[in-house]
């Protein structure tokens, strides 16, 4: 790859013009080689931050990124395969159920998952409740439990995107997280790298989203969109809400405890429609819009995937969940019709209790989470127990109360969002 001069790739970006495939190609290999160093990058990614990204550069970009490491080819399987990513929100644990949903309808789901940041949970973090679940799988293990299970959710190796892994810390330093075409490019090189036939993206929009904005969201997910189909991967992206959390609880256990419940043809409404409706796109995706995955969940096929797939990690599907040593129970304030239950307030209070963390290294409490009594949306009466807050750690719950401040409403004038806004595809 012939070099170039890290100084003209930057001054190009500053004065907006379009950086060519080769120095693309060029700054993110020797980036991640170390050869051009944390400073020239963090100016390229404040220029691109500022200035965009054309298509072609974007598509450049992501390919650049893809061929940092690995594109895994997942053919031997002799099944089609489909994966969903989810943009992050609070009280998103579909993929806890999704994933052994799909399974059962025939079509093997390699879910790479990450862990929580922030206010936003992470499915690593939930599963890893689970006594003796084990999020890390090699390479022979996983294709082999793609095989015999159908589904595995596990930690992402080293050789998938690695230059995500280095432009991913030093965004998270350099202001530099919030811009479309560098989220684009940092969730798809990672989804395209992973290798399946399908791709759904949820694509989250609301105060507990990344984009708060729907409209900013509608543009990440048809970004995201055309990068997968060029990329050769069907890929369909849902904006749904995040103005409120999903399903009734949101941490780790209590999240896990309520995805059992969904397989078990119970659940909050909202998860098992949102799963419903991600598990048909994925099978849309791979040509299989002739299975009703509703009957896998309702007949119980879902959750023997499920408990395959937790044993084969080493979890106990049967051992009981860790239970908080502390909790604290906050009252509805009026008796009404519950209109707001802020997102990003619960997720900050969650991770106040210590379901999150602060920093990558940081520990998270399996116990610890808020469940909720009722959604937006339903009938409460002043005085009724509305959230309890569980933590192993007493000193936590003033801190999360804070966060809670002004997070639920009564009859107030908020409109929430539909559960489903927009479906983006190739053409929309
Ligand atoms: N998730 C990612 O993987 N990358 C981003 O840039 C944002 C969210």
């Amino acid at each position: 790859m012939a070099a170039h001069d890290a100084i003209d790739v930057i001054r190009a970006k500053r004065d907006g013009v379009e950086l060519s495939p080769e120095q693309i190609r060029w700054v993110v290999d020797a980036y991640t080689r170390g050869a051009v160093p944390d400073e020239q990058m963090s100016a390229l990614l404040m220029a691109v931050f500022f200035r965009g990204m054309a298509a072609g550069e974007l598509a450049a970009w992501t390919q650049a990124m893809i061929d940092s490491g690995e594109r895994k080819d997942l053919s031997s399987l002799g099944r089609p395969t489909a994966d969903k990513h989810s943009t992050g929100g609070v009280g998103d644990k579909i993929t806890l159920p999704l994933a052994p949903l799909v399974a059962a309808c025939g079509v093997a789901v390699p879910q790479l998952s990450g862990r929580g940041l922030g206010h936003t949970g992470g499915t690593l973090d939930k599963l890893e409740a689970i006594p003796g679940w084990r999020a890390d799988v090699h390479e022979e293990a996983y294709l082999a439990q793609l095989r015999d299970v159908g589904a595995v959710i596990c930690a992402a190796g080293h050789d998938l995107a690695p230059a995500d892994k280095l432009l991913y810390a030093l965004r998270d330093v350099t202001g530099t997280v919030e811009s479309i075409p560098l989220i684009a490019s940092s969730i798809m090189s990672k989804k395209i790298a992973e290798g399946a036939d399908a791709l759904v993206l949820d694509v989250k929009t609301g105060s507990g989203a990344f984009m708060k904005d729907a409209e900013a969201s509608r543009e990440l997910a048809r970004t995201m969109v055309g990068l997968g189909e060029a990329a050769g991967v069907r890929t369909v992206a849902l904006v749904t809400a995040m103005d409120r959390p999903l399903g009734r609880a949101a941490g780790n256990a209590v999240e896990v405890a309520e995805s059992v419940e969904v397989l078990a043809g119970g659940g909050p409404d909202d998860v098992v429609e949102l799963t419903l409706a991600l598990a048909r796109e994925m099978l849309t995706g791979v040509g299989r819009d002739d299975v009703d995955p509703a009957e896998a969940l309702q007949d119980g096929r879902a959750m023997d995937v499920w408990r395959r797939m937790i044993t084969a990690q080493g979890g106990d599907p049967d051992a009981p969940l860790p239970r908080p040593a502390e909790t604290h129970v906050v009252t509805a304030p009026a008796t009404g019709t519950l209109t707001r239950l802020d997102a990003y307030s619960l997720g900050v209070a969650a991770w106040r209790l210590g379901a999150g963390r602060a920093r990558k290294e940081d520990p998270v409490q399996a116990a610890a989470g808020i469940v909720w009594t009722a959604g937006v949306g339903e009938r409460v009466t002043a005085g009724q127990p509305l959230l309890e807050l569980q933590t192993d750690d007493a000193d936590r719950i003033p801190r999360a109360l804070a966060a809670l401040e002004g997070a639920v409403g009564v009859d107030t004038d908020d409109e929430p969002l539909p559960l489903v806004l927009d479906r983006i595809t190739a053409g929309s």
